[in-house]
């Protein structure tokens, strides 16, 4: 299989690479990547040489180059976004660029190139919030940040694409991933490293929003599934199962590098903040897949994978992150 992964240079896209590497003798893939600040070579040093794997760095919106690197494949996932919430709240322009320009790019060349196909790499977060009880993949959109709106436009587009066109389309939405290589703004790698060097953690509202935490591998077994499994035109939901408030996440990792609760820190919220996510993921159990990494045993290894690996994320904390905190954080910068 020649796989074209957009966005393999990210958190979740690097775990995929590797995980399909690892799993996979007979895949072949090409990685386009624009390399943003949240893109980073260093995710895939490991695999860089093997013969099954290029790297493309080039922009999803850039309709000639997107051509050329699809010509041929088998299938193409597409990662590739801005990702984090806070900066789509403070700049959405990246986020309409990227996440629905960039999408329909994509699409635009697997129709034209009758690719096989295509797998577009959504969120929970195109439901909006819920209260109680889970969101189905029949559930409406209902999206709270521009980067959840361009998501749910994204969604939108790909959907239209297989009824207008017929294009062989898939979608997976899963719900907040952790584990290695994952860029030190979200919460669970800041957190980790500004306790790590005694920083403060600075918790959104009163800290109880809840998450539904999904170990990464476990996402990558999930869309592997899916890619090879799914049913075109469909939505498949990826969820872990593990709802856990801000708080106790907090307070858990605290825990883990054996320092203490001073460090909280309790600071504006987020406009829009959604309170809780769940989805209900009995569409892909069907197919056979279970989350494998309970909550504590993955956030465990988490945390010490960022102990372990402070040569990753050091170069990280001391660039172009600095600047987006003391723009977010302000005073606890
Ligand atoms: P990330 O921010 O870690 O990585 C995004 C990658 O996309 C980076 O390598 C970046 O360089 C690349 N990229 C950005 N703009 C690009 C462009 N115009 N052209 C080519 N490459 C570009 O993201 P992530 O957390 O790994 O998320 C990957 C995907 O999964 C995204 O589509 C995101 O919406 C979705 N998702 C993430 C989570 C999560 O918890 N992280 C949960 C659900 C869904
Ligand atoms: O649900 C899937 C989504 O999960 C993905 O689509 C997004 O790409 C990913 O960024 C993530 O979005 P969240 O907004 O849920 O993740 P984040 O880590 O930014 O925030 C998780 C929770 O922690 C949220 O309730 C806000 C809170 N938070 C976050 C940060 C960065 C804090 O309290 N303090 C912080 O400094």
């Amino acid at each position: 299989m020649r796989l074209v992964v957009t966005g393999g240079a990210g958190f979740i896209g690097s775990n995929f690479v590797r995980y399909m590497l690892g799993r996979h003798d007979d895949v072949e893939i090409v990685n386009l990547d624009k390399l943003t600040y949240a893109g980073n070579l260093e995710n895939l040093r490991d695999v860089e040489d093997d013969p099954r794997y290029t790297f493309v760095r080039g922009d999803i919106c850039d309709a000639a180059l997107v051509g050329e690197t699809l010509r041929g494949a088998d299938a193409v996932v597409n990662f590739a976004a801005e990702t984090h919430v806070d900066r789509s709240i403070s700049g959405p322009q990246d986020f309409i660029s990227t996440d629905v320009l960039g999408t329909h790019t994509l699409l635009e060349a697997v129709r034209q190139l009758e690719i096989p196909r295509y797998l577009q790499i959504s969120t929970d977060e195109v439901y909006g919030s819920i209260d109680e009880g889970a969101f189905t993949e029949e559930s409406d959109l209902d999206p709270s940040s521009p980067y959840s709106a361009s998501k749910a436009g994204a969604d939108l587009l790909v959907l239209a694409y297989h009824r207008t066109f017929g294009t062989p389309v898939l979608i997976t939405r899963s719900s907040n991933n952790y584990g290695p290589y994952q860029y030190p703004e979200k919460i669970v790698p800041l957190f980790i490293t500004n306790a790590i060097d005694d920083r403060h953690l600075p918790v959104y509202g009163d800290g109880l929003n809840v998450r539904d935490w999904l170990y990464v591998e476990d996402n990558c077994a999930g869309i592997d599934l899916v890619l090879r499994e799914g049913v075109p035109g469909e939505v498949y939901n990826i969820g872990g199962g593990n709802e856990v408030q801000n708080l106790t996440i907090t307070h858990r990792i605290l825990e883990l590098l054996g320092k203490g609760d001073e460090l909280i820190r309790y600071v504006a919220d987020r406009p829009g903040h959604d309170r809780r996510y769940a989805l209900d993921c009995s569409k892909l159990r069907a197919l056979g897949w279970r989350p494998d990494v309970p909550f504590d045993a993955g956030l465990t290894r988490t945390v010490q994978w960022y102990v372990e690996n402070p040569e990753w994320w050091r170069p990280i904390k001391s660039g172009e992150w600095r600047s987006y905190y003391a723009r977010q954080y302000g005073e606890l910068a």
